[in-house]
């Protein structure tokens, strides 16, 4: 199995996703840690249910963004992570964790890439007034928001949708193509005889 490292900021809904598909065996792969920023984070109680070992790395803590990424990497390698998942991961990451994990770090999210990257995607597509919305699976290069993508899925903006309403029908597409993403990483990964 594909030995995955998560990270995440925030509800986690997105580990939750994976940690299914790996249970219903629709992914090769185990989660070896989770890796999350914010103490009040809802990510980790989740990962405690399915017995998943949860870290926080408080980039606060942190006295600039290298030094924080250098502490990411060391605890991806403690736990013999292979491919990185950024599940709703709020933090801009720099070349010491792009390049520790080169083409294996994978990003989801809530818009049609190139459209509205940062923060606030949603929200972005709101007040643009665009009547398609939805997320985008990529892996991660070195720009923010950018590098080659995997999987996209697409969702229609309904004329009283709130940041809250689009988001929501966003994230049902998100926990289904991001496992499905993923699954196609540990597909590719075996036909290339890694032997496990
Ligand atoms: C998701 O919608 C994800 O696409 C977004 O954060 C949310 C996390 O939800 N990510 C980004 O905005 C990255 N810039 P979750 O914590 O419930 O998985």
């Amino acid at each position: 199995p594909l030995k995955l490292g998560i990270m995440a900021s925030g509800n986690g809904s997105n580990f939750e996703a994976i940690a299914q598909a790996i249970a219903d065996g629709q992914i090769n792969a185990q989660i070896q840690v989770l890796i999350y920023n914010n103490p009040s984070a809802k990510a980790p109680v989740r990962a405690a249910k399915r017995g998943v070992e949860a870290v926080l790395l408080n980039h606060r803590d942190y006295k600039s963004r290298q030094v924080f990424d250098t502490k990411i990497v060391q605890t991806l390698q403690q736990y013999n992570v292979e491919w990185v998942i950024l599940a709703g991961w709020m933090r801009v990451l720099t070349p010491v964790l792009i390049d520790a994990f080169a083409d294996k770090i994978i990003n989801i999210h809530p818009s049609l890439l190139p459209s509205f990257k940062g923060i606030n995607a949603v929200e972005q597509a709101l007040q643009a007034g665009v009547k398609i919305a939805g997320c985008t699976v990529h892996l991660v290069s070195l720009e923010v928001d950018s590098g080659p993508i995997l999987i996209q899925a697409a969702v229609p903006v309904l004329p009283d949708d709130t940041v809250e309403t689009l988001h929501a029908r966003i994230q049902i597409e998100e926990h289904r193509i991001l496992p499905q993403a993923i699954a196609l990483a540990a597909a590719g990964q075996g036909s290339r005889g890694a032997g496990e």
